[in-house]
């Protein structure tokens, strides 16, 4: 039997197991989106929240934002977007498909064949193939009920802008010494042309990122700092270091601001890949917005007595492709000894969506079902806990595995006398009893 990982494979349990649906599903879906369902959002929320807590509640440096998706227009003229956040497209004059030009050549769409010195078309087999031309992928909207080119608004492509923006307010409010850093999650929108490999390339997705301000002088050993500081976030999504690659940007190829980029690449089925990624943007931002904007961004050094604009470090991560990552990684297929399979997400407890499941042995017996609710309801406070009296024991195991729950908790005849349940542990499967005064604790010692 092959136990390998497929997208397919992950893609179905996650529909299954309320973890990611299809976006629009009931309508045929729509192409590069996702919904996260009851499991997902939980799973989601708690990569938001640790990673809130490692790179913001954890440090002294860093003050965290929430800014506004729809901004001034001239926020992205200055960032360089409306002229530059762009891919480079080919159309079929025949069919009048479109394709990004990389994703052409790449195989993406299809066999390309060279007819005469052309390129084909994947989908049609034409050779008449437009030359590449530069689309925008920012989503555009207006403001308003008028649609004209004074109330043309665009989604957010990056969180990274909100931080330029409001550099001056943070300095003027919290009054930071350098290095300091602001940092955001917050949803963005790309319209990508290829969108694909499930989670991967989506149209909408968070962004988790930081300004690092710092000075120019120091710039190498704090990229080097935050380079460990990101080791030990891959290192809580559960990552093996072997499947980590650091992908450094050569010369010529980085963005045109950036003195040093590293994409930090994970092996993910469909290959090795972009999970997160770290950039050197220089000053580039805040000289971009001081010129377009008028107003004054520099920093005011009170040991050396002088004004600087602040450089910049900026480590980003995408939540999706972190969670895709997770379940990558942690997905397993294991032969147990009665010759079935199971499948289990060890996914990093921290990360599961419920820390217990609490199981009633029967659902026919009030009392062993009062009891169970009651154990229920005692570890719901400490920890996001479910309820499950669906079928029987054996298939709510299955089901708590594949969502990575790490400890199931049943409620049996033996409880009603001695005041103990069994947890089974998801990884070793091996069972203990347990004194119910003493569960919380023990579950959080473990977790
Ligand atoms: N402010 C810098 C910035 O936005 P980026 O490399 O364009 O940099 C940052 O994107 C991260 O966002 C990537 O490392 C990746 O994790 C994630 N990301 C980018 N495009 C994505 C997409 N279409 N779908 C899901 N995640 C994406």
């Amino acid at each position: 039997m092959n136990t390998e990982l497929t997208m397919d494979k992950l893609v179905s349990l996650c529909k299954r197991r309320g973890i990611i649906f299809p976006g629009s599903e009931i309508y045929g879906g729509l192409a590069g989106t996702w919904d996260y369902g009851p499991v997902g959002v939980e799973m989601k929320n708690n990569i938001k929240a640790a990673w809130w807590k490692m790179f913001v509640h954890d440090r002294s440096d860093m003050h965290g934002i929430d800014s506004a998706i729809l901004m001034n227009p001239k926020v992205w003229e200055a960032s360089g977007h409306v002229s530059g956040f762009t891919d480079p497209m080919v159309d079929c004059k025949n069919c009048k498909n479109r394709f990004r030009a990389d994703h052409l050549d790449e195989g993406k769409y299809g066999e390309v064949k060279i007819i005469d010195g052309k390129k084909s078309c994947p989908v049609c087999g034409s050779t008449e193939l437009t030359e590449p031309r530069l689309f925008n992928m920012m989503f555009r909207t207006y403001i308003g009920p008028v649609q004209d080119t004074e109330s043309l608004v665009y989604l957010r492509p990056e969180n990274a802008q909100g931080m330029f923006v409001d550099f001056k307010n943070v300095l003027d409010t919290m009054h930071p010494k350098l290095p300091f850093g602001i940092a955001q999650i917050g949803r963005v929108f790309r319209n990508e042309v290829t969108p694909g490999d499930f989670v991967f390339r989506v149209r909408e997705f968070d962004l988790m990122e930081f300004e690092y301000f710092i000075d120019p002088k120091n710039w190498e050993e704090l990229f080097e700092m935050w380079m460990k500081e990101i080791y030990k976030w891959l290192a809580f999504l559960g990552l093996d270091k072997e499947k980590i690659y650091n992908h450094e940007i050569p010369d010529g190829e980085r963005a045109h601001y950036s003195k040093r980029t590293i994409d930090i690449e994970y092996q993910f089925p469909f290959g090795m890949k972009e999970l997160c990624a770290i950039a050197y943007r220089t000053d580039y931002d805040l000289k971009c917005h001081i010129e377009k904007s008028g107003k004054d961004l520099t920093y005011f050094d009170e040991k050396a007595s002088e004004r600087l604009v602040p450089h910049v470090l900026e480590p980003t991560f995408g939540l999706d492709r972190a969670l895709l990552a997770s379940l990558v990684e942690s997905y397993k297929e294991e032969q147990l000894e009665n010759g079935e399979t199971r499948i289990v997400l060890k996914l990093p407890p921290k990360i599961s969506a419920y820390k217990t499941a609490v199981f009633p042995l029967v659902s026919n017996k009030e009392d062993i079902v009062n009891k169970a609710t009651e154990v229920y309801k005692m570890l719901k406070p400490h920890f996001n806990t479910i309820f499950d009296d669906n079928g029987n024991i054996g298939k709510r195991y299955r089901r708590q595995d594949e969502i990575g729950t790490p400890f199931c908790i049943t409620i049996d005849y033996d409880t009603l006398e001695k005041g103990d349940v069994t947890v089974r542990d998801r990884d070793t499967m091996k069972q203990e009893r347990i004194k119910i005064e003493e569960l919380a604790d023990y579950i959080k010692t473990k977790i």
